[in-house]
């Protein structure tokens, strides 16, 4: 008789892996908590609430990764670069939640696979910092780390990492989740409803006659559908929602993560799909050693300064087995050099035999700053991402995969559905000058509902070849 034993469970036998283990590793982007006291107790805490997500669904996703990674399917991951406690609003989500249905459609109709939905929020409230302390006027406090951790303004009081926040941030979580949920339950991602499909901000863009054109493309084949079948076709399969953020903080990750009845292995049950930063991926650091004991598929980010060789490790003691669904890398190269970074890697990793998922993350490989020389944020350094680098990085990947014989499974972004001027150019033309118009990020700058909508339009026409 055999067993189907996953393959991060059997690491225990031998490596003795425990939910622990990571704390014998030297461990890149933890907070300093000034209190181990009231760490434990918040710990303790969020161990015993009810998870967030279910060791049922994350098979799924893995499932549904294993086929992104055969090219059968398309993975479409984005949300906020921060959540934060405040943005947890109605409004906000569900202004989040649309723009990804609307990309969604918009990947399933032009390009013609399956797509696979992953927010980037639910959860998102933590943030690798490059240094650890921060200066102002002769004053030295912790950096911001997230709302998971500490507050952003510059004051000891909010700047000081406080553990109650773990659990905040747990119902947070709960909370956005669950009116996600509650809106794709109600019929939000049906096709029904044409007003959850209506364009809000962008009824006069260029883009809006060749996305309706696709709208009343699907609304006519479903009705199709429900006249020969004779019952109503998207009430049979209601729209699937996962969630995912970085995996930094271990303190919170591990208080999550438990044994479930029925299946073998550890789940961390935080999210359905943790990743790993550049900053945390070295394979001999903490964030490995914790992550390769859960029973997650897991995201691995991959930049410019991932050496390769040690890559290869990291996928070694996240994958032993090479299991289809498992991992996902997530490369954020950007459009000047993901030319030349990029065959390399995935030549390196094709020669493991690994069965991972290509995800492409424009956006973090293309920040820079730049001072308008106009309008409202005159003379201001300000933090921006042109859409033309964006949409170069996404046809590159496109390209090197092409030429390899691999596949891009996916696409990672940053994005609002909200009709802010943080990344420059798109269908409007943002122009440095209108930054300041309406900047609201904290961190890094998302791209606006519309350049959202052209973006998942390039993608499909890309897929369609
Ligand atoms: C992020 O995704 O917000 C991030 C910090 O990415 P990276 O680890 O790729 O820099
Ligand atoms: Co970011």
């Amino acid at each position: 008789m055999t067993t189907a034993v996953p393959a991060a469970s059997r690491i225990l036998a031998d490596d003795r892996w425990s939910p622990s283990s990571w704390r014998s590793r030297p461990t890149a982007q933890q907070p300093e908590w000034p209190d181990p006291a009231a760490l434990r107790a918040a710990c303790a805490q969020l161990a015993r609430l009810p998870p967030l997500v279910t060791s049922f669904e994350i098979e799924s996703l893995r499932r549904q990764l294993a086929e992104a990674a055969a090219g059968q399917r398309f993975i479409l991951q984005g949300g906020e670069c921060a959540e934060t406690f405040e943005g947890c609003e109605p409004d906000l989500i569900t202004a989040r939640l649309k723009i990804l249905l609307q990309m969604s459609l918009v990947l399933v109709q032009g390009g013609q696979r399956r797509v696979t939905r992953i927010g980037r929020f639910a959860g998102q409230y933590a943030k690798p910092r490059s240094a650890d302390r921060e200066t102002r006027d002769g004053v030295t406090l912790p950096a911001y780390r997230g709302d998971l951790v500490n507050g952003p303004a510059f004051a000891a009081a909010d700047r000081t990492p406080d553990p109650i926040r773990l659990v905040r941030g747990h119902a947070r979580a709960a909370l956005t989740l669950n009116f996600v949920r509650a809106l794709l339950d109600g019929g939000f991602g049906d096709m029904q409803h044409p007003e959850y499909w209506d364009l809000d901000f962008v009824r006069h863009s260029p883009l809006a006659a060749e996305y309706q054109g696709m709208v009343d493309q699907i609304g006519d084949g479903l009705r199709l559908m429900e006249t020969l079948v004779g019952v109503n076709v998207s009430r049979l399969h209601r729209v699937e929602f996962f969630t995912s953020h970085e995996g930094l903080v271990l303190d919170y990750e591990e208080a999550q993560t438990r044994e479930v009845p029925h299946r073998a292995g550890w789940w961390d049950l935080s999210t359905h799909f943790p990743w790993i930063g550049v900053r945390t991926s070295a394979s001999d650091g903490g964030h490995v050693e914790f992550f390769r004991g859960v029973e997650n598929p897991l995201g691995v980010k991959v930049g410019p300064s991932t050496d390769v060789a040690d890559l290869l490790h990291t996928l070694e003691r996240l994958d032993p087995h090479g299991a289809p669904g498992r991992i996902a890398l997530i490369t954020r190269l950007g459009a000047r050099d993901v030319g030349r970074l990029l065959p390399p890697v995935v030549e390196a990793v094709r020669r493991t035999g690994r069965p991972v998922a290509w995800i492409c993350d424009p956006m973090h490989g293309n920040t820079e700053t730049v001072v308008p020389q106009s309008g409202a944020g005159k003379g201001m350094p300000t933090k921006t991402r042109k859409f033309a680098h964006v949409i170069a990085e996404v046809e590159q990947c496109f390209e090197v995969h092409r030429a390899l014989g691999t596949h891009l499974g996916g696409i990672h972004v940053e994005l609002t559905g909200e009709n802010v001027t943080e990344c420059t150019g798109g269908a409007r033309g943002i122009s440095e000058e209108m930054l300041a118009d309406a900047y609201r990020s904290p961190l890094d700058p998302r791209l606006n509902y519309e350049q959202s909508l052209e973006l998942a339009m390039l993608v499909a026409r890309r897929m369609r070849g």
